[in-house]
Parts: structure tokens; sequence; C-alpha cells
């Protein structure tokens, strides 16, 4: 089968098409015709050897969120599974035609949803509902600030806070960036490319600040949370795709400003399969709800450029790679 690998970590050249054997789905795994993946953040980091908190075996097949059709199973899986339409985001492995997945872990996916759209929405739509509602406690009428706006995530938290009654700024870098996260009906976007984005979110709240802030960004930005968090806000830290994380902040500091900081990581908190919130979530973007950011489509072979664009942060929202594209399922 067709495999975008690299064989140590590096600059995303190391990705080359490689022919590997079709995996067999050990005990409690399926096997999984790979029809696309989104480009997560998360695949370039392990590409380029910068994590430590999922396994990574090398040589390396990325490919974390990845939607395709189930065609075999391994002892202990129910062979129904055969056939269907599923998601996959708990390992790597998608940059090749075929990949073994833990079943217990695949979601089916929604008839209403394709299979491109498929990769793009969720891990977004999830982490944002869960960053903002859950970690944020964002409540009806409040001021919400998303750094990294016209990132995936950015995109649907924005959404995702207007839907639930309240003012959205985002932050973004650069001008193409901010006209795109615009038009996922942000009330103020600012380029913190420009030095001034804090007096020109101080302004936008009349001084007053902002009750919830996302970050998954981290970097320098980051530190000016605090000074931007209103009385009694929650600043909500999710990543640090800028790459590093803002120094900690001291208890009287949080005393004196009556702020909260939290961190959200999505998986030990998400509801399970077919729960209220997680009916809600897939309905608003299976009916459009909320605009899935699915911003371009790219060929599995052209997936190293992809690499370099996004770490040059010359990607908007979701890009999605092509690898076996629009499977019938059984
Ligand atoms: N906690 C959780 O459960 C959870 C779950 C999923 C993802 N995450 C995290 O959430 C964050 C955002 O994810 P995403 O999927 O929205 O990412 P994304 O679509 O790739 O967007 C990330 C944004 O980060 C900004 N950025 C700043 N420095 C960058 C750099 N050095 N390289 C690349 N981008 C850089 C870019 O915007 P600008 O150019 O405008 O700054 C880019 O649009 C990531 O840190 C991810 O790991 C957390």
């Amino acid at each position: 089968m067709r495999a975008m690998a690299a064989q140590a970590p590096g600059v995303p050249s190391v990705l080359q098409l490689t022919q590997l054997a079709i995996p067999v789905p050990g005990e409690g795994q399926a096997l999984m015709k790979v029809a696309y993946v989104g480009m997560n953040p998360i695949d370039a980091m392990a590409r380029a050897g910068k994590i430590d908190f999922m396994p990574i075996a090398w040589p390396f097949v990325p490919g974390l969120e990845k939607t395709g059709i189930i065609t075999a199973v391994g002892p202990g899986v129910d062979n129904a599974l055969i056939g269907q339409r599923v998601i996959a985001r708990s390992e790597f492995g998608g940059y090749a035609e075929f990949a073994t997945v833990k079943a217990k872990l695949l979601l089916k996916l929604d008839p209403r949803i394709d299979l491109k759209t498929g990769c793009a929405y969720r891990g977004c739509s999830f982490t944002a509902w869960h960053g903002l509602h859950k970690a944020g406690r964002m409540q009806k009428g409040e001021t919400v600030l998303v750094h990294s706006a016209a990132g995936a995530i950015g995109i649907m938290a924005m959404q995702i806070a207007k839907d639930a009654g309240c003012t959205v700024i985002g932050l973004c870098g650069g001008p193409e960036k901010v006209a795109y996260a615009k038009s996922f009906g942000a009330d103020h976007v600012f380029d913190y490319l420009e030095t001034d984005w804090p007096e020109r979110v101080k302004a936008a709240t009349q001084n007053r600040g902002c009750d919830v802030i996302l970050d998954g960004n981290g970097g320098a930005n980051a530190e000016k949370n605090i000074a931007l968090a209103a009385p009694l806000g929650r600043v909500v830290y999710i990543g640090a795709t800028a790459g590093s994380y803002p120094a900690p902040i001291s208890i009287p500091t949080l005393i004196f400003k009556n702020i909260s900081v939290v961190g959200m990581n999505l998986a030990p908190i998400e509801d399970p399969p077919g729960s209220a919130t997680d009916r809600a979530i897939i309905d608003a973007a299976a009916t459009g709800r909320w605009k899935v950011p699915m911003s371009e489509v790219v060929a599995l072979e052209d997936v190293a450029d992809l690499h370099a664009r996004l770490e040059s942060r010359r990607v908007v929202g979701r890009a999605v790679i092509r690898v076996g594209g629009d499977l019938e399922s059984a």
C-alpha cells in the first residue's frame, strides 16, 4: 500500500512516499481503508519528534484524525463493523491506504456527514465546545476571546460562542487570517502581529476584559491573558501550538484579579457517544449551523509541503488530506 512515512524525526521532507505491507488487525483491532485525514498540528509535532505523550514508532506514519471504511477485524471484534463508515482519532497511521485502529475507540460517522467533512469536524468542534462550555463555563451574554482564531478549533470556538449568545473576539496572525476568521461571524477579529492588539481587545470590551479566554496557542501572546481577563474570568489553556506555555501565574495575582486559569484535555471529559452533548455537537455540524472550517484538500503525495506550510503558519482552518478519497461503504 502507498504511505507517506518518515524514517526518523525531522523537517517536513522526511515524509516520503513509501510502499508498506497492508497491516493485519490484531486482538481488539480493526483494519480501516483510509479515505481522508485532517491536518492536525499534532501530526507535524510528532513527525518533528516533539511530542512524548503518545507512542510513536519509526518508521513513522502520521495521520491522527481520519475517516474511512472498516474492511476487516481482528480477534475479539464484532464482524458487524465491516463495511461501516468510521472516524478514528486516537492513533497515528492515517497517511497510508490502510491503518489498524483500536475497535473500541472507533466512532461511527453520522450518515449526514461525508467522509471528507468527517475527518475535519469532530476534533475541532468537540474540543472547542468542551473548552468553552465545560472548562470555561461560558454563559450567555459574556465576552469570549479566542486565540488562533483562523485555526480549526478557533473557527469552531467562535461559532459555538456566538451560538451561545456571547460577544466574540478572535485573534490571529496576518490580514488574510483576519479576513478568513471574520467570515465565520466573529464580532471583532484583531491581528496579533500588530503590537497594539491588547489595547484593541480592551477597547472592544469597554476596558472590562473578557469572561472566557480560549488559548491553544501559548507563546508570548498568552502572557497577556491575565491582563485581559474580566473579574471572575476563566482563562482556558488547551495547547501550545506556538511552542511554549506561559509562565506559571502567582496565586496572589489570581486572588487580586478574581480569575481562574483552567487546563482542558478533551478525551477524559468527553460524554459518551450517543449522549445529549454528543448528539447536539454532531447535529450542529451536520446541519451546517456551525460551518466546518475545511479549507483545502491536498493529495497524500503532497503532505510534506502541507506540513511545511502549517509550520510557517500559512494554513487556515482544517486542511484535509485525500488518501483513498470518497470510498463506497458496504
Ligand atoms: N486540549 C485538547 O483536548 C486539544 C484537542 C485538540 C487540539 N488541541 C490543541 O489545540 C491547538 C489548536 O489546534 P488546531 O487543530 O486548531 O490547530 P490549527 O488548525 O493548526 O491552528 C493552529 C493555529 O496556531 C497558530 N500558530 C501559532 N504558532 C504556530 C506555529 N509555530 N506553527 C503552526 N501554527 C501556529 C496559527 O495561527 P496564527 O498564525 O494566526 O497564530 C494556526 O492557525 C493545538 O495546540 C492543539 O494541539 C487540544
